[in-house]
């Protein structure tokens, strides 16, 4: 009988789903290793990971509350996105109270992550040798967090409690969230390490509310983008788990592909994976020039236009404006096409780079990154001149014309260059 584990595909393209191999994160995976040994002092063992759908957020979480249930703590983790937040962490401490030493429960009650919570007792906790006080019906999650870490001390273990998608939080749920852990952890110094993930905007959000003096303590990663080694690392390593083979000009090909998010690796290997038929063949160059189109339009769909969908209109503006000066986009461009005010385009530049779609160059120019694609851009720009109405009854071009100040008012697909006037 054939083994069907040997002709899987190894790549996982999904969010939230652990991948076969980790690339790129050891630097990473060492600084919260390092941050949890150290203890409540170490600014790391409160972390908050930062970056874009796709770039690992999850996956990185994931590892390291596996790493830490190995080392013998208790992991707890939960989701910000949807409401109820102290509720699913009480449910939690609870759980972890009536069971035992080497026990695990992902998702009770729940089909998936967002609505339940996550425990993961190590083995050797210590548990069922002393029971921890029991708890009284009056108390709040600070008493029960304090509890559990309490109970961790004695026993010379350690509580991680692990928040994903924190930037969709409800603000108040996680105001009183930061305030307990603040008690707990910064000013009693107990053992209950804390590590969240969410967008890179909450830098400008959540982790600038000053009311939250608990954030402005708490260690910040950015997720790193995957350098081209990484990529090429990343991909031959997991076709070879998979049992199959790559040629080196396709590893290059899909490597150059693949760009700063494993989201997009995932995809490329996927794809290439597919196409040629692997593992019984070995993936080519062709394959994979294949795969780097499929994958881009995967892409597309999954990450750049909900990107773009999620933006506001005066961020939406900027970036029209930004595509349509292509690479002359420089800030005094960008202000003398815009009909927005001079600190209303800052904040935009400010959110923009905060969620990695435009990057300043050192000449003074914005462009945009690989993740919102200016095609996107391009794209909503083209659909929207399709319902503008002109005084011809007809929609308009609306293409942008910079040296003019002003959009095209022929007709749209008419032929020839563009008119102001
Ligand atoms: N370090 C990594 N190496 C390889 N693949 C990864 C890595 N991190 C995440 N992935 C893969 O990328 C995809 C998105 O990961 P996920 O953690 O859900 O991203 P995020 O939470 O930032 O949106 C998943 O398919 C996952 O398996
Ligand atoms: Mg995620």
């Amino acid at each position: 009988m054939a083994d069907l584990n040997a002709t899987r595909n190894p790549f996982v393209p999904g969010f939230g789903v652990p991948p076969s191999e980790m690339v790129g994160r050891s630097d990473l995976m060492r600084d919260l290793r390092e941050g949890l040994e150290s203890g409540p002092r170490d600014e790391r063992y409160t972390s908050v990971l930062l970056g874009t759908r796709g770039s690992g957020k999850t996956a990185t979480l994931n590892a390291v509350e596996e790493n830490a249930q190995k080392a013998g703590w208790l992991v707890m983790s939960v989701d910000a996105s949807t409401g109820g937040l102290p509720d699913r962490i009480i449910q939690a401490v609870a759980w972890a109270r009536d069971h035992h030493e080497g026990a695990e429960i992902a998702d009770p009650d729940a089909g998936h992550r967002g609505g339940g919570y996550s425990v993961r007792l190590p083995m050797g906790f210590g548990w069922g040798a002393s029971q921890p006080a029991p708890a009284r019906p009056d108390w709040d999650m600070r008493h029960h967090l304090a509890g559990l870490a309490s109970h961790a001390a004695a026993s010379g273990s350690g509580v991680l409690l692990t928040v994903d998608e924190i930037h969709a939080g409800n603000r108040e749920e996680i105001r009183r969230l930061a305030s307990d852990l603040q008690h707990i952890t910064k000013r009693d110094q107990m053992p209950l390490a804390f590590l969240a993930a969410g967008l890179s905007v909450l830098e400008y959000t959540l982790l600038s509310d000053m009311r939250m003096t608990f954030f402005q303590r708490c260690a910040r990663f950015a997720m790193p983008p995957l350098t081209l080694a990484e990529a090429v690392g990343g991909l031959r390593r997991t076709v070879r788990l998979g049992g199959g083979q790559i040629d080196d000009d396709a590893l290059l090909a899909a490597a150059e592909a693949t760009g700063p998010l494993p989201y997009k690796l995932q995809l490329v290997g996927h794809h290439a994976w597919t196409v040629s038929a692997a593992p019984d063949e070995p993936i080519n160059l062709s394959d994979c020039r294949l795969a780097a189109t499929l994958a881009a339009e995967d892409f597309k769909q999954k990450i750049a236009i909900p990107a773009w969908d999620d933006l506001c209109r005066s961020d939406q503006e900027y970036l029209k404006i930004v595509v349509s000066l292509g690479d002359a986009a420089t800030r005094h461009g960008i202000a003398s096409l815009a009909s927005a005010e001079a600190s209303a385009l800052s904040r935009s530049e400010r959110r923009l780079r905060a969620l990695g779609y435009v990057g300043l160059s050192d000449d003074g120019t914005v462009s945009m990154t690989g993740i919102l694609t200016p095609d996107v851009v391009q794209e909503a720009i083209d659909t929207e001149a399709g319902y503008t109405i002109g005084a011809t009854g007809h929609p308009r071009c609306n293409a942008e014309m910079p040296r003019a100040k002003a959009t095209c008012v022929l007709r749209a697909g008419h032929t020839g260059r563009h008119r102001s006037k």
